[in-house]
């Protein structure tokens, strides 16, 4: 854990550079607009440790796999996002010698990430080894108005110096991923044009066969006066223009560098460089000022309808707004082939390829602080990957239209290979079948069943009907060989999460099934025909499946175990081991970590969590005290869930422990992995955890209810939710104000009692109980 992260209500700062510290604060300062996104990087040349990452949303390499030990139905390949040309290079010569934060002593250095804005900004004073003195303040945004363009303001001042600069502007496509499996290089140059100040290089990804154009424009101005480019040279995948100038002592000079992006996702190959060429004409006619008021504009639309206040805690306001941050860079929701990678684009780690985290865990953000069609393309994302989905269960013996969606994918493809997570985590299915279900609880929108949704549940419960197996022994359907949610246990048989969603996905498809029947009846014929649905045979077997699904459990404890034999094992509370041995992961031995009671994530209270419905709060209490006190929360996606559920049986100090574990994760790099990159899907958990933590936020049947709490250490909290049609704002203080900022009404359940909020109207509720 470190905690070098200065605390703020807006900002992301540091104040000191620490080079040991860059890969993290390189992740933590990580800038994006949906599309593209990069690592906090420096534009001048640092020799020192970094991990340089730029990335575009979608362009992809499938990297063959690489494994000790190849078992049939393994993908060939792991998809990963690719490092992609690095634009931002400024490198600088003063008198010959080169200015290199890793090989100067630096001063009054300053980092800061301005989340209103998304505007990184450096400062620093630098001493080269010859006594040389600069002063450098940078300042760079991706535009979130327009995703094709990002621009840089670097200035320079000599402190104490009259010398010659030069610069060399340029876009380096030699690049690599550090998680390459064979040290491959993933990009060949296609074309490239230099031009006085401007340079343009076109890349094609090999195999996959994406094409991306990157062009900049550089403009070096010194005492108000232009400096023209002395040249432009090129090599292999590299472009650049260079200047040279005279400074004196206290003169500063101003480089504003813009850049202009496309890719063969949305444009024509042959077209790529004469748009990018226009794109960045019109980029740099614009100028950084008018950019940047446009980018400011979106991001504080942005704001409005997502912000979460806290007053009177700045770490926990820096943290719930980090993360909010950090989802909205991600992912714009406007192009339904994009999805969220666990570290977005801050980082190389898991591929920046989908898991089931999008479902469980960001969904929920999207639907309620953006336009609804942002979580429907979530959604759709799935939809159009049902196909391979289809193909993949086949690969592994499925028929007849069963899908089996990947662990970890980009195009529907499975790209995972651990056959303990590839062939056996299929919880996810039901994590995707459950999505469809949340997204239209809290939307309404009710449509998207047909023919979407419900050719997705089909196909999953077409799955869960061949998975499971009668057993005679125990008179009832078994499910064997899986993993659970919690990946420190494998091949275990009848998880009881796992066996929940499968019974839960048959139960919600055969509903799905009458309202199509009742409300659509020709199209749900067609989509009986166009899917060989044999209405009468299948349902029979998932209703007897539903009635006979066995669950282990202890009656001794009155609790559902989390597998088949849990309780052969030792155990003992996590708090009882040598805090030296945590992680555990990283300091036991597989075998040893798998016979052991430790639970990495929420496995069974998962299933509590999303079927809260279904148990009475005593019944709750039993299991999270069972089960918590054995879990290591060594994945992100833990202490969210955990958070949630302490709240819901009246654990308030509990839920406020572990929502800030959540929130402050990756400011504080509790897991000692934030150099790797941020934890972008745990974020979204971090935002569900706060408003149903503390804004006891839930939907039932259409119905939004609301059962605030304030934590002690606070002193109020406002969140803001779009639900069906009504913008809502909901105080808390020492009274509770429900705003509405829409035209429409809404009705809210508060503390229980049902409350109508007319467009435009607030209701305000005194005394509220406090822990
Ligand atoms: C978690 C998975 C998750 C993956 C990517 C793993 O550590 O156990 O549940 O899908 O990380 O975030």
């Amino acid at each position: 854990m470190k905690n070098y992260i200065i605390h703020s209500e807006w900002q992301v700062v540091e104040n000191e550079f620490v080079p040991e510290n860059n890969r993290i604060s390189e992740s933590l300062f990580s800038i994006g607009n949906g599309h593209t996104g990069q690592r906090a990087n420096f534009e001048e040349k640092y020799s020192g440790d970094s991990l340089q990452g730029n990335y575009m949303a979608g362009v992809y390499y499938p990297d063959k796999t690489r494994v000790g030990w190849w078992k049939n139905g393994y993908p060939e390949y792991f998809a990963k996002i690719l490092n992609a040309a690095n634009w931002i290079g400024l490198h600088l010569k003063i008198d010959g010698e080169e200015l290199d934060l890793a090989n100067a002593r630096v001063d009054e250095f300053s980092r800061v990430l301005d989340m209103r804005t998304a505007l990184l900004t450096r400062k620093f004073k630098a001493s080269l080894p010859s006594g040389k003195q600069v002063e450098v303040c940078s300042e760079r945004f991706l535009s979130i108005d327009d995703k094709e363009v990002g621009a840089i303001r670097y200035r320079l001042k000599s402190i104490n110096f009259n010398g010659k600069i030069e610069l060399c502007s340029f876009i380096d496509g030699d690049v690599v991923n550090e998680d390459s499996n064979y040290d491959e290089k993933f990009w060949i140059e296609t074309r490239k044009d230099v031009a006085k100040e401007q340079a343009f290089l076109c890349m094609e990804t090999k195999k996959t066969s994406f094409f991306v154009c990157h062009g900049i424009d550089t403009s070096v101005s010194l005492k108000g006066k232009k400096i023209i480019a002395s040249e432009s040279f090129t090599r292999e995948k590299f472009v650049a223009n260079t200047f040279e100038l005279e400074v004196e002592a206290n003169e500063e000079i101003i480089i504003e560098k813009y850049m202009a992006v496309n890719s063969s996702m949305y444009l024509l190959q042959e077209k790529l460089m004469g748009h990018v060429k226009s794109k960045l004409a019109e980029t740099v006619k614009t100028g950084f000022d008018q950019l940047f008021e446009a980018h400011s504009k979106k991001w504080s639309e942005r704001w409005k309808t997502a912000d979460i206040m806290i007053k009177g805690d700045v770490a926990a306001q820096q943290g719930i707004r980090f993360n909010i941050f950090q989802l909205m860079q991600t992912y714009s929701g406007d192009d339904e082939r994009l999805n969220i990678g666990p570290k977005g684009f801050t980082g190389e780690k898991y591929g920046g390829v989908t898991y089931w985290d999008t479902e469980a865990y960001c969904l929920p953000f999207f639907m309620a602080t953006a336009p609804q069609l942002v979580a429907k393309n979530l959604l759709l994302y799935r939809h159009k990957h049902l196909q391979k989905a289809i193909e993949n269960a086949g690969k592994l013996g499925f028929t007849d239209g069963a899908a089996l969606y990947p662990m970890v994918t980009i195009n529907g493809e499975e790209c995972h290979n651990e056959w303990e997570i590839t062939f056996e985590e299929i919880h996810r299915n039901g994590a995707i079948a459950y999505a469809i279900y949340n997204y239209i609880n809290y939307t309404g929108d009710q449509d998207y069943l047909a023919p979407f949704g419900f050719e997705v549940l089909l196909g999953i419960s077409r799955f869960w009907a061949q998975r499971v197996n009668w057993s005679e022994d125990k008179n009832a359907y078994v499910m064997l060989g899986v993993t659970g949610p919690n990946e420190y246990e494998n091949n275990v048989n009848n998880n009881f999460h796992t066996n929940r969603m499968a019974v839960w996905t048959l139960k919600y498809t055969l509903e799905v099934i009458d309202y199509l029947k009742k409300e659509h009846p020709y199209l749900f014929s067609e989509l009986t025909r166009k899917w060989s649905f044999n209405e009468q045979g299948e349902t029979t077997l998932w209703k007897e499946i539903i009635e006979k699904m066995y669950f282990p459990y202890s009656a001794g404890k009155d609790i559902f175990l989390q597998q088949d034999g849990f309780l052969d094992k030792e155990i003992a509370p996590a708090s009882t081991l040598d805090p030296s041995e945590r992680p555990i992961h990283q300091n036991w031995s597989w075998d040893r970590i798998l016979r052991s009671c430790y639970i990495k994530q929420a496995d069974t209270l998962q299933s509590f969590y999303w079927f809260k419905h279904d148990f009475d709060t005593e019944t709750l209490r039993r299991h999270f005290d069972f089960y918590e006190p054995l879990t290591v929360h060594e994945s992100s996606l833990s202490s969210c869930i955990h958070a949630v559920l302490a709240a819901r049986i009246g654990r308030e100090e509990k839920a406020y422990e572990m929502y800030l574990r959540t929130a402050r994760l990756d400011l504080d790099d509790y897991n000692n992995d934030t150099d790797d990159g941020l934890h972008i899907t745990s974020m979204g958990g971090t935002w569900l955890s706060f408003v149903e933590t503390f804004g006891g936020m839930e939907v039932k049947n259409g119905q939004l209810m609301l059962n605030p709490f304030l934590p002690k250490s606070w002193e109020a909290f406002a969140f803001r939710i779009n639900f069906r049609g009504a913008h809502l704002e909901v105080r808390m203080a020492e009274e509770l104000t429900i705003v509405n900022h829409s035209q429409a009404d809404a009705t809210i359940v508060v503390f229980g009692q049902k409350h109508l909020l007319p467009g435009n109207q607030r209701i305000r509720i005194e005394n509220v109980k406090t822990p």
